[in-house]
């Protein structure tokens, strides 16, 4: 029995520097010292068969051994966890000396850059910024706006319909109609956004946006227009800027005009963007008609108010000095990298 203590050991640790990793490791502890049928039991239990007076000899020797397993099972274990551990690590080695990733900074699309400033220069004024739905009802987008049903003015804009009587917005003006019924005078509210017309070429996108202003008060005059125009330009453009009305005929002011500003490229001596005049067509503008007042509910005889809109991608396409809208909506971002923030 006591070579048998031996030779169990032996073998033992023999076979335990074999042992690669925790599993191989839990599968020798089984064979040597499970209950049931480890080597170590089955000698254990092998003792009865030996006379009584070697026993206790061989008991002790079998008992040694089982400590001496018992301590180089756990110091293994103890090995091949640090091991295991260290190489888990290896595997997704960390450079500390590598140079980190360079973050790409997004910036805002030149489209948003203009709103951002075109807000910030009304809110400047005194202006609050408003908003409308884009699918618009008619009366909003007309009917009030003193183009009913049958107007030809309403042919000017190529409409979008949509189900159930509604319409893609040809302008921003409904937002005026929107504002006047929600709130009462005195009133100052711009509003930016996306307006949709039947139109596509060089100088027209179907969806495209616009700005709308609007100021109602008692006694708004029409050179409260012109100075509000001239002070928006010269804040948006340069401070030289300079700007001229023309009349003009919308169904939802009278009078109407439209607006124009120094070319901003060749200030005013003619070049190929203003068309050799020295002008450029910014928009629409003129003292709130009537007839819309009375459609929002206000009395004409008690207030008066100016409107203007134009394109945003207009203003856009002028300061940054391209020709043609559709590269603001095609996203190619070697084009919008030029026109950083
Ligand atoms: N809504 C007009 C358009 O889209 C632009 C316009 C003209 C707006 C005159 C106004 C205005 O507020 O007074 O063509």
């Amino acid at each position: 029995m006591e070579t048998d203590a031996e030779q169990i050991r032996s073998e033992f640790e023999s076979e335990l520097l074999r042992t690669a990793n925790s599993q191989a490791l839990k599968d020798l502890r089984n064979r040597y010292l499970s209950r049931k049928n480890g080597r170590l039991s089955l000698a254990l239990r092998g003792l009865s068969k030996l006379p009584a007076a070697k026993r206790p000899h061989a008991g002790q020797a079998l008992n040694q051994a089982r400590q001496r397993i018992e301590t180089l099972l756990a110091e293994r274990q103890q090995d091949l966890e640090t091991h295991e551990s260290s190489q888990q690590q290896s595997g997704d080695p960390l450079d500390l000396t590598l140079p980190g990733r360079r973050l790409l900074i997004g910036q805002a699309h030149p489209l948003t850059q203009v709103r951002h400033q075109v807000e910030s220069v009304f809110r400047e004024l005194g202006y609050r910024i408003e908003t409308g739905p884009e699918i618009e009802t008619d009366f909003h987008n007309f009917e009030a706006l003193n183009m009913p049903e049958g107007h030809p003015a309403r042919d000017l804009q190529d409409t979008f319909f949509t189900e159930g009587g509604y319409l893609l917005r040809t302008h921003t003006s409904p937002v005026q109609v929107r504002t006047m019924m929600s709130r009462k005078p005195p009133i100052r509210m711009v509003a930016i956004g996306r307006v949709f017309r039947r139109d596509s070429d060089i100088s027209h996108s179907p969806m495209f946006h616009q700005v709308e202003g609007l100021a109602v008060d008692e006694r708004v005059t029409f050179a409260d227009l012109k100075g509000t125009i001239a002070a928006f330009c010269q804040r948006v453009f340069s401070p030289d800027t300079k700007i001229r009305l023309r009349p003009s005929y919308f169904p939802f002011v009278e009078p109407g005009a439209e607006f124009d500003i120094s070319c901003a490229l060749c200030s005013g001596s003619g070049c190929p963007t203003c068309k050799r005049s020295g002008w450029i067509e910014m928009g629409g503008a003129g003292m709130v008609h009537p007839a819309v007042f009375r459609a929002v509910g206000y009395d004409p005889g008690t207030v008066s108010g100016f409107a203007f809109g134009l394109g945003i991608d207009r203003i856009a396409m002028l300061k940054l000095g391209i020709n043609d809208i559709r590269l603001l909506f095609e996203n190619d971002l070697r084009f919008l990298r030029q026109f950083p923030q």
